[in-house]
């Protein structure tokens, strides 16, 4: 019994040895690592010097080499596919370049490495992976990293948004998707879009995908086709609904339907239903921000969608149930300059007045810390902040919301970091999402992941195209 116990406590020092010499060795290399780069204007700055010309010749026109050497740093520090194929001799010849100039790629050390360029790193587990489409400044991304996810590629092309982007989520995202072969994206099992929201010219005359060619939502469908991931988030503005008729969403989910995609909106309705019975299910879709926490008005359209026969249904997140208030993401101090002028301020009430009288709508959205939400963010915030005005001081005019604020009003963490311009600030979150409500529906597509995992990985599958046609072949009647 004592010499079991005397092995047992040799056991455990010698494991302690092993681990202590480990940390030495890591920390020595965390040293090596800062002392060349600090040769070299920094630590990922060496890396990416080492980098940049196996980088070049594989970069999509319209993209930055530092956005595929980005994707390369976070591939081997967390070990997924690298931009450029699955083909190992290409994570071989990055380990290679980078040996050859002395610079060690170990999975803790590059991850180390990466945390000093951002304010949100990536979590050191995942579940599972997904791509941020559109991307702005990664509010998707935050919200499904809360839950599991590991984001494996990004695109934004707006250079500011891009900015913003690499200094909290330490990657600069890929630019112009529809300059990139969907072949070339990793393979993810969620999709995330928040897509600009465009008419299709050839809408109605039944080309299938082609109805959509030239415009975004075409490239979004040509990655579907492609990779098949097994879920995708697409949000856009509430108005898709109603665009031209309701025939953008037609075209839209027809599209995916075609291409083996299913949604809560049934197959027979999309194949065969009106516009307008297409419309009133895809009401189901909207969530509004106030009911995920956020003093906020917002609403969105999230379309959810599925490789066709992988779940049943999909359940989408329930309101919280809790009131909201605009106080909760005021500043006590706020800085005197947002204040309105006197002049600017009844120039406001002015136009408000001229409205009322012309019989149209409000000109300026007025909120005081009790009100229990805003006006949704716009944008165009910048200009003159009138959607949203904060009358906060008995006898002062009211302000506009710092941009920090504006981040909290779309439930970004105070650790963001804020684009240094205002203007571009205001842009990009008015642009981006409220972060809770993706956090909520990526708790859902986190569940089914988990329960589609434990009945066994489905086989990758085909696109049907025209598979619900041929289904429903029999059937003629029209659904009103
Ligand atoms: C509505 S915003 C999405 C914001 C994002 N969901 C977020 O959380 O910040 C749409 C974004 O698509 C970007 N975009 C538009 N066309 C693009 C293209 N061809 N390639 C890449 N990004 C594009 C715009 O610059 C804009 O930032």
């Amino acid at each position: 019994m004592k010499s079991l116990l005397v092995e047992k406590a040799w056991k455990g020092e010698a494991q302690q040895r092993v681990r202590s010499k480990q940390k030495a060795e890591h920390e020595l290399d965390i040293a090596m690592v800062k002392k060349i780069g600090s040769r070299l204007g920094g630590s990922l700055e060496a890396y990416s010097r080492v980098l940049w010309d196996a980088a070049v010749p594989l970069t999509p026109m319209g993209s930055d080499p530092q956005a595929v050497i980005d994707q390369w740093l976070h591939a081997v520090a967390y070990g997924f596919e690298c931009f450029g194929g699955t083909d190992p001799a290409l994570r071989h010849s990055i380990l290679n370049a980078l040996a050859k100039a002395g610079l060690r790629a170990t999975q803790p050390l590059l991850r180390n490495l990466l945390l000093e360029v951002a304010a949100i790193p990536s979590p050191a587990a995942h579940k599972f992976s997904f791509i941020d489409l559109f991307a702005g400044i990664g509010g998707m991304r935050l919200g499904f990293q809360a839950e599991g996810g590991r984001c494996v590629f990004s695109s934004e092309w707006d250079s500011a948004a891009q900015q913003t982007y690499r200094k909290n989520h330490g990657e600069l995202p890929f630019g112009d998707i529809t300059r990139m072969h969907p072949s070339s994206i990793p393979e993810h099992d969620v999709l995330l879009a928040g897509f600009p929201c465009q008419p299709f010219s050839h809408a109605g005359k039944k080309l299938g995908i082609e109805d959509t060619r030239g415009t975004l939502f075409y490239d979004i469908a040509q990655i579907l086709k492609s990779k098949r991931p097994k879920f995708a988030l697409l949000e856009n503005v509430r108005g898709l609904i109603s665009h031209q008729g309701g025939d953008t969403l037609r075209v839209i989910l027809q599209t995916l339907t075609d291409i083996g995609y299913e949604c809560n909106i049934p197959r027979e309705c999309i194949i065969l239903g009106s516009s307008r019975v297409i419309q009133d299910a895809a009401k189901r879709m909207v969530l509004r921000s106030n009911d995920f926490g956020v003093p906020q008005k917002r609403q969105r359209i999230y379309i959810l969608l599925w490789q066709e026969g992988l779940i049943g249904k999909f359940d989408y997140p329930r309101p919280m149930q809790a009131p909201t208030r605009v106080g909760s993401i005021l500043d006590p101090n706020p800085d005197p300059r947002l204040r309105l002028s006197d002049r600017l301020w009844a120039g406001h009430q002015r136009r408000k007045r001229d409205n009322e009288l012309a019989g149209k709508g409000f000109g300026f959205g007025l909120v005081t810390p009790d009100s229990d939400c805003a006006n949704t963010l716009s944008a165009r915030y910048y200009k003159d902040g009138s959607e949203i005005l904060v009358l906060d001081e008995v006898g002062l005019n009211p302000r506009k919301l710092s941009p920090r604020e504006a981040a909290r009003l779309q439930g970004f963490p105070d650790r963001f970091e804020v684009h240094s311009s205002a203007v571009q600030a205001y842009k990009q979150f008015g642009n981006s999402v409220s972060v809770p409500v993706i956090e909520a529906l990526a708790r859902q597509v986190a569940a089914n992941l988990a329960s589609i995992k434990r009945r066994g990985e489905p086989g990758r599958r085909s696109a049907g195209s025209k598979r619900g046609l041929a289904k429903l072949g029999s059937r003629t009647a029209r659904l009103s």
